[in-house]
């Protein structure tokens, strides 16, 4: 995985898309919101411009290093063997329901799950982001800086 702060002090010598940037951002509608667009499981990333691209930079190639407690994964097994990742959504006397990136929910009711609970230091938002080319993470972040 690229180090985040290596990759950090060479993003100056290169220059955003924020085009190019908007078309790679539609994967990243499957949690984040712009406007009416995209999903809640994750924060909005209206007011973009306001972020520094040091921050976007970083949350977007090592989320783990910013997770907040309401956004960690959450995992639970079920007594028949599977194991289910995501955003928890609910968890009540009936059982958990997990939101998974893209806005689809799976409900586990009570009686068939085995085990359940935060998976620590990790974020709901996966890692693989990272591996993008370095000109398309900064195109993604100049789009981002375009937002009001
Ligand atoms: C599977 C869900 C998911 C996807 C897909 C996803 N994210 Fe995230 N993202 C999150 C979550 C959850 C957080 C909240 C940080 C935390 O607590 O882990 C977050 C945080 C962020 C933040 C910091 C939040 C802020 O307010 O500044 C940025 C920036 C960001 N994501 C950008 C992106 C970009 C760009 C993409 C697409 C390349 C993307 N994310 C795709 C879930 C996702």
């Amino acid at each position: 995985m690229r180090k985040s702060k290596t990759f950090l002090t060479h993003q100056n010598k290169l220059k955003g898309n924020p085009v190019v940037g908007k078309a790679i951002f539609g994967s990243c509608l499957a949690c984040h919101a712009v406007g009416k667009e995209g999903n809640e499981f994750a924060p909005p990333l209206d007011g973009g411009k306001n972020r520094g691209i040091e921050h976007l930079l970083t949350a977007i190639i090592s989320p783990d290093d910013a997770v907040e407690g309401a956004f960690g994964l959450y995992f639970v097994t079920t007594k028949d063997g599977s194991v289910i990742e995501g955003y928890l959504v609910k968890n009540d006397s009936n059982g958990i329901t997990i939101g998974q990136a893209g806005g689809s929910k799976l409900f586990v009711a009570k009686n068939n799950i085995h085990s359940h609970g935060g998976v620590n230091g990790r974020s709901f938002m996966p890692r693989t982001f990272g591996n993008l080319p370095a000109q398309s993470l900064i195109d993604i972040s100049a789009y981002i800086k375009t937002l009001e």
